[in-house]
């Protein structure tokens, strides 16, 4: 139980086993850890609890620091379960603890629990004084849920922002200065990629709103990962850079495929880009992990998707990946269809119909090839990917 600041303790779970996230929704290579925090004052207060599984492992360490039952608030920055999961068992041992809880969680909390906790509902500015120290509070609604908050402590000028800035990164070591840089880059920019997009104008609001707050940030205490002690801006000027979504001139290539006709297209298409002088990866989405590829597009001003032409419609493979395209809502990217058929030939139709549906331009009309590409369907994909890269470099 690391104390991160004078009075201020680590009481999280770290989750080396996790390898699926949001009901399996979301890979975590790496596991995860779940972050919770005691501040001990004259008040004694907890910010955040860990997932439900966990909540043996949580209220042992807690117990090593306090009597849960002289807690006096339990701040609840986020309801999803990952980070509220042991308010059951907690409140159970804390029965007379009052509930800290934003305008979105005066309503996600009972919708949860369904308990008659004690509540208090706080707004953006509102400040709670614990002893020689202050909490302040600043609503980040839809970063990600309506009901997510930061907490401010002040003295301590420990900011604990949930969700945001985290990582999904198991390790035993609490500080970004205590892991490997690479690794931590590559969980925070998948985290962001894959959680945060939808939300990015909001979280350029949020952050010139903090900023204008003047609060002096000596650490970010996110609820995932190694929390950010060394430089810990860094990661606020980071996510500003992610939020304008101004991609890299590099394309991502997902292709389905049945018997293989689509995926010589696909690597025809990368070697063409490549001979323009655009760096492609190449997914067969069936076997991808879908969150990845998420992580390439992102980066990616080109996406150019394949599929064969599978009961008049696209792959169900493929399917998957057009619907996170849907949901992430990404911005300044262009597209591009291909695909092969035997009859009816609908796929490159349809794919280039759900780009636009995406609002994201169909940089150049599709390429289709009737059964195995031949010699020259391969080289006029070839051709196709040229003419993309160059309109990447445009
Ligand atoms: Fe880590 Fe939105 O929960």
């Amino acid at each position: 139980m690391t104390e991160i600041a004078k009075g201020v303790h680590w009481v999280g779970v770290t989750d080396w086993g996790i390898r699926r996230f949001h009901g399996h929704e979301l890979s975590v290579h790496r596991g995860t850890t779940y972050n919770a925090f005691l501040i001990k004052d004259e008040k004694t207060v907890l910010v955040d609890t860990v997932w439900g599984p966990h909540a043996d492992e949580f209220l042992g360490k807690l117990r090593q620091l306090v009597d849960p039952a002289s807690i006096d608030y339990v701040v609840v920055n986020h309801c999803e379960p990952d980070h509220s999961g042991s308010l059951p068992a907690l409140m159970r041992l804390c029965p007379k603890a009052t509930l800290i809880v934003s305008r979105g969680g005066a309503t996600s909390v009972p919708g949860h629990y369904h308990e008659s906790w004690p509540m208090k509902t706080v707004k953006t500015g509102d400040r709670l004084s614990i002893g020689t120290r202050e909490l302040v509070f600043v609503e980040a609604t839809m970063l990600h849920w309506p009901d997510t908050m930061f907490t401010y402590v002040t003295g301590a000028n420990v900011l604990m922002s949930n969700d945001a800035f985290g990582q999904h990164y198991a390790t035993a070591f609490r500080f970004n200065d205590l892991v490997d840089e690479e690794e931590l880059y590559e969980e925070a920019l998948k985290y962001y990629a894959n959680i945060l997009t939808p939300y990015s104008d909001r979280v350029l609001k949020k952050i010139d709103e903090l900023v204008a707050m003047n609060l002096k940030i000596e650490m970010i205490a996110t609820s995932h990962g190694v929390l950010w002690r060394k430089d810990p801006l860094q990661i606020v000027t980071k996510y500003r850079e992610w939020a304008t979504q101004k991609p890299e001139p590099r394309a991502t290539v997902i292709y389905g495929t049945m018997w293989n006709a689509t995926e010589h297209m696909a690597k025809s298409i990368s070697e063409g880009l490549g001979e323009a002088g655009i760096e492609s990866k190449v997914f067969n989405a069936a076997i991808s992990d879908t969150n990845d590829m998420m992580v390439e597009i992102f980066r990616s001003r080109l996406i150019v998707l394949g599929s064969c032409t599978y009961n008049n419609g696209v792959l169900p493979s493929v399917t998957k990946t057009l619907e996170e395209l849907r949901g992430l809502r990404f911005k300044n990217k262009i597209g591009a269809a291909f695909g092969s058929y035997g009859w009816s030939g609908e796929s490159v139709k349809l794919l280039e119909e759900h780009f636009e549906a995406c609002q994201i331009p169909v940089a150049k009309e599709g390429l289709r090839v009737k059964w195995q590409p031949a010699q020259a369907d391969l080289d006029q994909c070839r051709a196709y990917g040229r003419d993309l890269g160059a309109l990447v470099k445009a």
